[in-house]
């Protein structure tokens, strides 16, 4: 599928399966979430454009490559989505923050919107929306479809975990959004959870519930 790229690295699938475990608690949670969002924003910025500079290295001047123009946003998708920002700003410190904060009704699924805030020149900027699970693709959707009636041109869409009744919505709703996924996992039971999956994501690494 053109735009949809699922993780192979046997790094990230060893964290997975580390954070599936209903035993990992929520300090290692958090911390194992960090680390893999740091390994799949790695790859999902691979294609970040580039322009050369000219440097003087203590041999002799030489043009070299820098990260150019378009300007990174990370976008969380609350709650969930905030343990992914700390690991991007890891690579990208300048990289500005904006929040969409959707909680799912437990009864029909549908995201409701409760807070939207992005950083300014979002037509100019590349927006990475960060979510750990991707299930229905109802909150993802609406995350995307908001950032571009702000003028969002640019989007890519990351996740830990992806049911493909979601990835099949997001691709369809939103064929130009590259989509970065940890793991593909097999469906969604009667409650919209993904299985095999790893329960709630925001109780996991807040440690509510
Ligand atoms: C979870 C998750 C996603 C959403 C995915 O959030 O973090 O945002 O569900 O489900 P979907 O693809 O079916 O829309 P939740 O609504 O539970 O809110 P929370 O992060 O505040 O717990
Ligand atoms: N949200 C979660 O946190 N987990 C799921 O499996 C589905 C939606």
């Amino acid at each position: 599928m053109e735009n949809v790229f699922i993780m192979d690295h046997p790094l990230i699938q060893h964290k997975i399966t580390m954070l599936r475990d209903e035993n990992t608690g929520t300090n290692e949670f958090r911390k194992i979430v960090e680390e893999i969002g740091e390994l799949m924003a790695y790859e999902a910025l691979r294609d970040l454009p580039t322009e050369m500079v000219e440097v003087t290295t203590p041999i002799e001047k030489c043009m070299a490559p820098v990260i150019s123009g378009k300007k990174l946003a990370i976008i969380p998708v609350l709650r969930a989505g905030l343990g992914f920002v700390n690991s991007i700003l890891a690579l990208v410190p300048s990289a500005k923050v904006g929040h969409i904060g959707l909680y799912r009704d437990p009864e029909t699924h549908e995201p409701h919107d409760y807070y939207c805030k992005l950083p300014e020149n979002i037509d100019e900027r590349i927006a990475i929306v960060v979510d750990p699970m991707l299930a229905t693709g109802g909150s993802a959707c609406a995350a995307v479809d908001f950032i571009k009636k702000k003028g969002g041109k640019s989007i890519k869409f990351m996740c830990l975990i992806a049911a493909p009744e979601g990835l099949e919505r997001l691709h369809r709703e939103h064929p130009d959004v590259q989509i970065y996924i940890g793991c593909l996992d097999r469906c969604l039971n009667e409650n919209a959870y993904i299985c095999p999956g790893l329960g709630d994501a925001g109780d996991r690494i807040f440690g509510t519930k």
